[in-house]
């Protein structure tokens, strides 16, 4: 039975109308939207989520959007106490604290289609990491990378990132680093084949940064959030002429939507190759 059948009964015509049914899972903690006019009917609500998900043990409700360098968000407990919580994802484990780290579970297709493009012998730079999801996906998917370095800002993160390497057994071939990627990021100039961008709204900032750290040849995957009747233009005109200013030439491999964000735009990766 679904959310809405089994909430018929408690909730009026009108609260029905309003009940938003699509929500994020993330391990056992169930993230949703409650709209104003059903908060005072939050706790049926988690209870229903709970009979409709029986693995789920914690249910939050979002009060507010992302905010902050960390990309935190802020919750209210309606049901549960954990908000620790480990997710499986395609042969990956991933332990984390939804309140104290970034985590999507929408995004495990990219991570796997980003993973299936890394070669035998690559060196790879994932910027602003979190707990590791893309670098740990890369390095199971692709043993004979030659390192994955992997780097975030946020302490607890990154702290989970080295644990996930720990639970994945990737420590070897997985560095995560603690710090900012203006500040991290120098030693690897000229020494990456690959450089992963997932940083949609503010990544742009860190283009020359990214730009130096590839060999001759290496690709770039940056993200950015293109307004749907413009989809790719303004981040490709960005890419070129970061590329252009540090005077090196460009080719655009893919340009590709990842996933809806909000009503009127997509995020989106161009994928180029710096020569
Ligand atoms: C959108 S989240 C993506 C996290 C992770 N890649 C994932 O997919 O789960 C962006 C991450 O970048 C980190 N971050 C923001 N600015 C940073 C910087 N200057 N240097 C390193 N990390 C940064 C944030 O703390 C946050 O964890």
């Amino acid at each position: 039975m679904g959310l809405k059948e089994l909430l018929k009964g408690k909730l009026t015509k009108k609260e029905l109308g309003l009940l938003k049914t699509s929500f994020d899972i993330t391990g056992d903690v169930a993230v949703i939207e409650i709209p104003e006019g059903l908060r005072a009917k939050e706790n049926e609500i988690a209870r229903a989520i709970v009979k409709t998900h029986p693995h789920v043990k914690t249910v939050l409700r979002k009060s507010g959007d992302r905010f902050g360098k960390y990309r935190l968000r802020k919750f209210k407990m309606i049901l549960g106490r954990k908000t620790e919580t480990e997710v499986k994802e395609h042969g990956c484990v991933f332990r984390l604290d939804v309140r104290k780290a970034y985590f999507s579970p929408r995004e495990s297709t990219e991570r796997q289609r980003i993973a299936d493009e890394v070669k035998r012998g690559e060196t790879v730079l994932v910027m602003f990491s979190g707990v590791g999801p893309y670098a740990i996906a890369i390095a199971k998917k692709q043993p004979y990378a030659e390192k994955v370095y992997a780097v975030e800002i946020n302490p607890d993160a990154h702290k989970y990132a080295v644990e996930n390497a720990r639970i994945n057994k990737v420590s070897g071939k997985v560095v995560p680093l603690c710090g900012d990627v203006k500040r991290v990021c120098a030693r690897f100039y000229k020494r990456c084949d690959r450089v992963i961008m997932p940083l949609p709204k503010e990544g742009y900032k860190f283009l020359p940064v990214a730009i130096k750290c590839l060999k001759r040849g290496g690709i770039v995957h940056f993200y950015y959030i293109g307004l749907k009747n413009n989809l790719f233009e303004n981040a490709l005109n960005i890419v070129k002429m970061e590329c252009e200013k540090l005077g090196r030439r460009l080719r655009i491999k893919r340009q590709r939507k990842v996933l809806p964000y909000g009503p009127s735009a997509f995020k989106i990766c161009i994928e180029f190759e710096v020569r």
